[in-house]
């Protein structure tokens, strides 16, 4: 066993999983990509004929969640226990462990570390994740820092659409929301630009558009960014709608962020004039009326079967990360 307080490089996952920490989807090559979900299937099996399975028996993750979650903390629980994995959950670290007392990130992941063999954190700010894995020598998975990224979301959302369109390249994708602040969007767009002739519309009011830093970062990888405010311009063509809310969290004042709220709704009258009829709609929730319900009937609405798929990938990054196949 390694000293608590070893470093470890945030290493790119070249084709083995095992034992690494997943920070950001700029870790993964589209090989890496197409391997995980090369395994999905059999874990989607275990899942969905509820098979006790012993893949994980003896481990425990720690699940550290500094900002509320439903999904990503229910899909991460229900995958580890579906692996025969003991969980050690901590919602709200500040209210429920010695964070309270004033302790640091850094003690706090060495303290879990202790007691178990990997450890998912959600954290308010970015590069939080990387500081934690910087602090011990178990994997650390990334479960959504601030509004940097949600590499293990960009992982199912591009499973999802795999899942689907049989391919991940040559795509056109509209994404709508909050571009500036949107963890989720800002991964799918770091996944996408893994593959070739990717293009993204990024629908937005202008003032929440990506950050100059962030555009400059994302459209250097490849993929053609093409950033609209006004949804007369969306395309016909798109395979994928990626809709998500204003990230309300972000904002200084809830006033500001009301502003913005539910600017661009999905309705079956916009899906209508704009989509066409092999179009995924995808949202990674919560929906907060950025959607309307009346849409969930159509049978081009993914986002619950999205939701879903956050299990099966997040069992199978589990099972390469603590085992070697
Ligand atoms: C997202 C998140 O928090 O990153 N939700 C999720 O993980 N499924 C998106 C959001 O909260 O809008």
């Amino acid at each position: 066993m390694k000293g608590f307080c070893d470093m470890k490089e945030i290493t790119q996952i070249k084709g083995d999983f095992f034992g690494k920490d997943i920070i950001t989807l700029d870790q993964f090559s589209s090989s890496d990509i197409q391997f995980l979900f090369h395994h999905v299937g059999q874990y989607q099996e275990i899942a969905d004929t509820n098979t006790l399975s012993k893949t994980l028996a003896g481990y425990i993750i720690t699940l550290l969640f500094y900002e509320p979650s439903s999904r990503t903390f229910g899909s991460f629980c229900s995958a580890a226990q579906r692996l025969g994995a003991g969980i050690i959950p901590v919602q709200n670290p500040q209210a429920v462990s010695s964070v309270s007392k004033g302790e640091s990130l850094e003690d706090t992941i060495r303290t879990f570390a202790s007691y178990s063999d990997a450890i998912v954190i959600r954290s308010k700010e970015a590069g939080t994740a990387q500081k934690a894995a910087d602090a011990t020598y178990i994997p650390v998975l990334n479960a959504g820092d601030g509004g940097a990224s949600n590499p293990t979301q960009g992982l199912l959302d591009l499973y999802t659409i795999y899942q689907s369109v049989k391919r991940l390249d040559n795509l056109t994708v509209v994404a709508t929301g909050d571009i500036l602040h949107s963890r989720t969007i800002h991964s799918l767009i770091q996944g996408l630009s893994l593959f070739a002739k990717n293009t993204i519309y990024l629908l937005s009011p202008k003032e929440l558009r990506l950050s100059k830093e962030d555009y400059k970062k994302f459209s250097g990888n490849g993929i053609v960014i093409k950033e609209i405010f006004d949804a007369d311009q969306i395309p016909t063509h798109a395979h994928v709608w990626y809709w998500n809310r204003i990230q309300k969290e972000r904002f200084a004042t809830q006033k500001e962020a009301e502003k913005y709220t539910n600017r661009f709704v999905l309705t079956k009258e916009l899906l209508h004039k704009y989509g066409n009829k092999n179009l995924m709609i995808m949202d990674p929730l919560p929906r907060v009326g950025e959607i309307d319900e009346a849409v969930d009937q159509d049978p081009r609405a993914y986002y619950f079967k999205q939701m879903r798929n956050g299990l099966y990938v997040r069992m199978t990054l589990f099972s390469l990360i603590l085992k070697r196949l």
